[in-house]
């Protein structure tokens, strides 16, 4: 990585990308994946942000760097080890609440809530509860999932899962959506 790249870090980004390799933590988002989040983080000022899947918190410090001061974060993660390590370097961040939680119950528990920005890296989101999560997008909002291109560590069927879940996606008539051959595949979609 050059220097120039460099200065767009997030502050805590080095810190948990180094607690992160520690602690074994292997399912990370990619830095493109992470550039393209902070980004589209931007374009909702004084929004309401759902993370599904904290991790180590890698992605949640790049959401965090594009979102501006008044906007809200909820990360939800059912791993209190990797928790920790976001909590550790970003918990001081009065924008954002982590939710140690089952992705399952904390979204049926939270049904009524709305977001304006999800990123669903994990099950519930995006292979369990779709139509439950992305009830939760505000008109406008934007729905973003990853790792939507054949990966090395996926097991044997994930990729007959991923096709369907692009199908259901395809299919919906309220949701706009770009298929992105980039990164690890992202799909960009905004409820209308
Ligand atoms: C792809 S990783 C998230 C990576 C993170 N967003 C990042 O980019 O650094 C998926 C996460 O989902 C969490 N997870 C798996 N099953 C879950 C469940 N049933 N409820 C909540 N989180 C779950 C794992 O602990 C893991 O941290």
């Amino acid at each position: 990585m050059t220097d120039e790249i460099n200065h767009s870090l997030p502050e805590a980004y080095v810190a948990i990308d180094l607690a992160t390799k520690d602690s074994g933590f292997t399912m990370a988002s990619d830095i493109q994946t992470c550039s393209l989040l902070k980004t589209l983080a931007a374009t909702k000022p004084g929004g309401t942000f759902l993370e599904l899947g904290t991790g180590t918190g890698l992605s949640t410090a790049w959401i965090l760097d594009g979102m501006d001061k008044d906007s809200v974060l909820v990360s939800v993660d059912n791993d209190a080890r990797f928790l920790e390590i976001a909590k550790d370097h970003l918990g001081t961040d009065p924008r954002v609440t982590f939710e140690h939680a089952d992705g399952g119950d904390w979204v049926e528990e939270n049904l009524e809530h709305r977001y304006d920005y999800i990123f669903a890296d994990t099950w519930h989101g995006k292979y369990l509860l779709l139509d439950e999560v992305l009830n939760m997008l505000n008109k406008g909002g934007l729905y973003i999932i990853d790792d939507m291109l054949p990966q090395p560590n996926w097991p044997e069927g994930h990729d007959l899962k991923a096709i369907r879940l692009v199908q259901e996606l395809e299919e919906r008539n309220d949701l706009v959506l770009t298929k992105q051959v980039w990164a690890t595949g992202i799909i960009i979609a905004v409820k209308v």
